[in-house]
C-alpha cells in the first residue's frame, strides 16, 4: 500500500456532530440576519494581493506574517482571503451597489486563510460568518449591529461570553493621539519592548496597543487612552452607541486596547469573548470603517461590520441533538428492490427522513443496518408483501411489528410518532 496522503497542518476535515454546529450556525444567521434586512453574499476566496495589502494594513500581523500569498501562472501575486470584509467592499465598489445610494446590508460565510500557529480556537483555515452595513454613520446602526450579534450568540445557546468595547476616533483625531503615544512610548525602555512593537512605535503606533507580548503589555498600563482624546463628533458618536447599548440593557466593557488586529478600524471597536477556549478568547469582533470604501477606490461610504469565528463558537456551543431517521426499509428479495425504491421516494416526499436498502439481504443483517441508522421503524418487504402490497412496520423501540397496506403506511407512520411523543 502507498502512503496515504495527509491533510495540511491546522485545516480540519469536519464531519457530524461538529460539522452539524457549523450547519445550525448558518441556520441562524440565515434566518436571523435576513430579519433585519441583510442579504446573502458569496464571493471569491481568492483574490489580489493588493486588496489586502491596501485595507488590512502593511504594518499588521495579517499581512505581514499570516497571508497565504503565491504567484499564479502569470505571475500575479494573489492571496486566499485571510477575512471577508475586504473582499465584500471590493465586490461592492466593483459592481457599484451603492448606485442607489441607500444602505445595504450583506452577510457572507465560509473559509479563511491565515498562516497562524495552530492551537484550540486557532486554525490556518477556519471559518467566518461576517457581516456588514454599508451606507450609514449613523451610532444606531453600530448599536443594533451589536444587539444582532448578541442575539445571535444568545441563539446559538452560548452562555458566559462578554462584550468589550472601545472607539478608535477618526482621522481627524487619531493623528494627535498617535502624537501622544508616541511620546508615551518615548518615556518607557524601548530595549523592553518586543522588535515589532520598537518598529511600529514609529510606523503606526496604534497596533503597539495590540501587541500580544506580557512584558509589551506590560509597559502599557499607563499609555494614554484613545477615548481621552477623541474629537467632539467622535466621542459624542460614541456616547450615542453606549446610550441604545444602555437602554437596550447590554451588559459591555469598556476596553481601551481594543484596537483590534487590522488597520482600518475607526470609531466603535467590539469584540464579544469567552474565557472558555483558552488564548484565544474573541469569539467574534468588528467594527466601523468609515473611509476604507473609498481608499479601495469607490466613493465615500462608510461601513461597519463584524465577523464571527465558527470554529470558536462550535467550541462553545452545546451538542446538537441528532434526528433520527423514521424509516429503514429492509429489502428482503431482489423482486422486492424496485418497488422499495417507491416506497421510498413516497415516504420522503411526505416529508418522513429514511433510507432504503440498496441490496437485498438476510433479515439479520439487514436490520443490523437498520439498528446503525438508528431508525424509529424498520419496514419490512419481502415476497408476500410485494404480493399483497403491503409492508411490515417494525418498532425499534419495543419490537412489536403490525403488517399495513402500503397505501396507509405513511400516515401509520405518523401515527405511531405522535403516540410514542
Ligand atoms: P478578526 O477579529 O480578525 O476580524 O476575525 C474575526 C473572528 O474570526 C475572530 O474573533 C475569531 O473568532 C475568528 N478568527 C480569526 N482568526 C482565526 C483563526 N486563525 N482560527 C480560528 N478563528 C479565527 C475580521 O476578520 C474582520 N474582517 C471582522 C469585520 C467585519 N470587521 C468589520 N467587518
Amino acid at each position: 500500500m502507498t502512503n496515504p496522503i495527509q491533510k495540511i497542518k491546522g485545516f480540519a476535515d469536519l464531519f457530524e456532530p461538529e460539522s452539524a454546529k457549523f450547519t445550525l450556525m448558518e441556520n441562524l444567521a440565515r434566518d436571523m440576519f435576513s430579519r433585519y434586512g441583510f442579504q446573502e453574499a458569496r464571493i471569491p476566496l481568492l483574490e489580489k494581493t493588493e486588496l489586502f495589502a491596501r485595507s488590512i494594513g502593511t504594518e499588521t500581523d495579517v499581512v505581514q506574517k499570516e497571508m497565504y500569498t503565491f504567484d499564479d501562472r502569470k505571475g500575479r501575486s494573489l492571496t486566499l482571503r485571510p477575512e471577508a470584509t475586504a473582499g465584500m467592499l471590493r465586490a461592492y465598489i466593483e459592481n457599484k451597489l451603492y448606485a442607489a445610494g441607500a444602505i445595504s446590508k450583506f452577510f457572507t460565510f465560509g473559509p479563511m486563510f491565515r498562516y497562524e500557529r495552530p492551537q484550540k480556537g486557532r486554525m490556518r483555515q477556519f471559518h467566518q460568518l461576517d457581516v456588514e452595513i454599508l451606507g450609514t454613520q449613523a451610532p444606531q446602526a453600530d448599536a443594533e449591529l451589536i444587539c444582532m450579534l448578541w442575539n445571535f450568540l444568545a441563539g446559538l445557546g452560548l452562555k458566559g461570553i462578554a462584550l468589550e468595547i472601545n472607539s478608535l476616533g477618526c482621522k481627524t483625531c487619531r493623528p494627535a493621539f498617535h502624537d501622544n503615544l508616541r511620546s508615551f512610548l518615548g518615556t518607557i525602555d524601548q530595549s523592553q519592548l518586543c522588535p515589532d512593537c520598537n518598529r511600529r512605535a514609529q510606523t503606526n503606533p496604534l497596533r503597539v496597543l495590540d501587541c500580544k507580548q506580557a512584558q509589551c503589555k506590560e509597559l502599557l498600563t499607563d499609555a494614554p487612552l484613545i477615548t481621552d482624546n477623541l474629537c467632539p463628533q467622535c466621542a459624542e458618536h460614541f456616547t450615542q452607541v453606549r446610550r441604545v447599548l444602555d437602554q437596550a440593557n447590554l451588559p459591555y466593557t469598556l476596553n481601551h486596547l481594543l484596537v483590534r488586529g487590522l488597520d482600518y478600524y475607526q470609531r466603535t471597536t467590539f469584540e464579544f469573548v469567552s474565557g472558555h477556549i483558552g488564548s484565544q478568547s474573541a469569539v467574534a469582533g468588528g467594527g466601523r470603517y468609515d473611509g476604507l470604501i473609498e481608499s479601495l477606490g469607490g466613493p465615500d461610504i462608510p461601513g461597519i461590520g463584524f465577523a464571527c469565528g465558527m470554529e470558536r463558537l462550535a467550541l462553545l456551543m452545546p451538542e446538537p441533538k441528532p434526528s433520527a431517521p423514521d424509516f429503514y426499509l429492509a429489502v428482503l428479495t431482489e423482486n422486492a428492490l424496485a418497488r422499495a425504491l417507491q416506497i421510498g421516494e413516497q415516504l420522503r416526499q411526505k416529508g418522513l427522513q429514511g433510507e432504503v436498502a440498496f441490496e437485498a439481504k438476510s433479515i439479520k443483517s439487514q436490520m443490523r443496518q437498520a439498528n446503525k441508522t438508528k431508525a424509529r421503524f424498520a419496514l419490512l418487504l419481502g415476497e408476500e408483501e410485494l404480493g399483497t402490497d403491503t409492508i411490515i412496520i417494525k418498532d425499534m423501540a419495543d419490537g412489536s411489528q403490525q403488517q399495513v397496506a402500503v397505501q396507509s403506511l405513511c400516515e401509520n407512520i405518523q401515527k405511531q410518532k405522535m403516540n410514542q411523543q
